[in-house]
């Protein structure tokens, strides 16, 4: 009993992920990297939705973490860094997870995600033991190719606002506690992507190297924690499938003291979105020892010199849009029909409100439908018209990319100035609104 139960609930899971999968491409969220020549493994290229989705976090991330604060700085450095950053940083010599290969069909798997280390998942072969394998993409700068102009496409943002900390210092003149914020691409030879965007081999990062003198680094890092939960909370997704796992001894990154991963009830289990981490003062220490470039910093009123210690929360954008698209997919029955829905939050929805005038035949309506319309977008620029197909499939339509709210121009709003009517997503529900209170009565439901 308890087996089938638990079969039954796994292909509920890979349902839940197949039809988002489906869906995504569908309507223009995410396909697959490369698609018409096969593919590529582990990438993932977004469409129009799916980019408004990902700048709508994007923002919501900078505002949270860089335009509210006065003590934070941004910064948007190079993908490819000197080689030898990455062998100060530790990642020449240990980025990389145990790899281990079917001796029968020599297909290539993570050992440290095998249920049984011996047998090949795939045939049931013996498998080889098991080797390091460096997650760095390797490549060579200029035209010549040899020791000296190896370089690798960065595994995360974090290494360029270390290598930048003293221009930070010499040009801002910040005092201590201060952060550098980062938004960009890391890329990642993973072993086995998977999980559509869960792991992929090319991604982005959103992270923060904050420094703070040592004594105040559980102070920050308390106050981190709670701003990755408000972060959650500001994504719109549900608090209650996020959990706090204390990294344990051992299980750590090299470079940290303490590590608290926030993990997310994904459709395929609960698994790491984000990490938060104190990477002590390990990173600047070995970049003045590899760059011979003193990276420490003097307290005027102390008059102390020290090498700052660090607190790194990252969060990976691409994740949170799986666990944004995956929590918001929604199944119900409406007015006696099936449909399927995206509850987005209005805060990263792709579109907050959609146009449309009743009937596309009808001048009158669309020339209405087009001036509220204009109107609208002034104030809320992620509105879309919309007059394809009839206003069933509109709503449809709508509902499926997650649009909080559908305005209809119907012919009481020409014929006897009635206001329009304004459908809730969730409920279905349409109330009618004047023409005057249209855009407050809109900026009140998606604040
Ligand atoms: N600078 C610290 C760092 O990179 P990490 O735990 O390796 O730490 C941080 O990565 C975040 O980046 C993860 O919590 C996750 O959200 C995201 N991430 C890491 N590897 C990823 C991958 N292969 N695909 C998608 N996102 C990934």
């Amino acid at each position: 009993m308890l087996k089938k139960e638990t079969a039954a609930q796994m292909n509920e899971k890979t349902d839940v992920m197949d039809a988002v999968i489906s869906l995504a491409k569908r309507r223009g969220f995410i396909f697959q990297g490369s698609e018409i020549y096969g593919g590529l493994a582990g990438t993932w290229d977004y469409g129009p939705l799916g980019v408004a989705l990902k700048n709508n976090v994007r923002r919501l991330w900078w505002k949270r973490f860089v335009d509210t604060r006065d003590d934070m700085f941004g910064l948007d450095a190079a993908i490819l860094m000197n080689q030898n950053a990455w062998k100060a940083s530790g990642h020449v010599s240990g980025f990389s997870d145990p790899l281990v290969e079917c001796k029968k069909c020599q297909h290539r798997f993570r050992a440290d995600q095998l249920t049984d280390p011996k047998k090949c998942p795939d045939c049931g072969g013996q498998l080889g033991e098991a080797r390091q394998f460096n997650m760095m993409f390797k490549t060579h700068v200029g035209a010549t190719q040899d020791e000296t102009s190896i370089s690798y496409l960065r595994p995360e943002t974090a290494q360029g606002m270390f290598v930048n900390f003293k221009n930070i210092l010499d040009s801002q003149h910040p005092k201590l506690p201060f952060g550098l914020a980062q938004i960009g691409k890391a890329f990642r030879n993973e072993i086995a992507p998977r999980d559509f965007l869960f792991r992929a081999r090319e991604f982005e990062q959103m992270e923060i190297e904050y420094f703070v003198h040592p004594k105040d680094w559980e102070k920050v890092f308390a106050h981190f924690q709670e701003e990755v939960k408000a972060f959650i909370a500001d994504v719109g997704l549900d608090v209650s499938k996020v959990h706090e796992l204390e990294v344990p001894d051992g299980d750590r990154a090299h470079y940290s003291k303490r590590t608290i991963d926030f993990e997310f009830d994904f459709p395929f289990g609960r698994k790491e979105l984000y990490g938060l981490a104190y990477r002590t003062d390990f990173d600047l220490k070995q970049h003045s020892e590899f760059s011979k470039v003193d990276l420490s910093y003097y307290d005027e009123e102390t008059k102390e010199r020290f090498i700052p210690h660090c607190i790194e929360p990252s969060f990976g954008l691409d994740r949170t849009v799986l666990a944004i698209l995956t929590d918001a997919y929604t199944e119900d029955t409406l007015g006696g029909e099936t449909r399927t829905y995206l509850k987005l939050s209005p805060s990263v929805a792709p579109y907050t409100v959609a146009v449309f005038p009743l009937l596309r035949n009808k001048p009158q309506l669309v020339e209405k439908a087009r001036e509220i319309f204009k109107m609208i977008k002034k104030t809320i620029p992620a509105a879309i018209f919309d007059d394809n197909g009839n206003i069933g499939k509109r709503y449809r339509r709508q509902d499926e990319i997650g649009t909080p709210f559908c305005v209809t121009i119907d012919f009481d709003t020409i014929e006897k100035g009635a206001g329009v009517t304004v459908r809730d997503r969730d409920t279905g529900k349409q109330e009618r609104v004047t023409e005057n209170e249209l855009i407050s009565f809109l900026t009140q439901k998606i604040k």
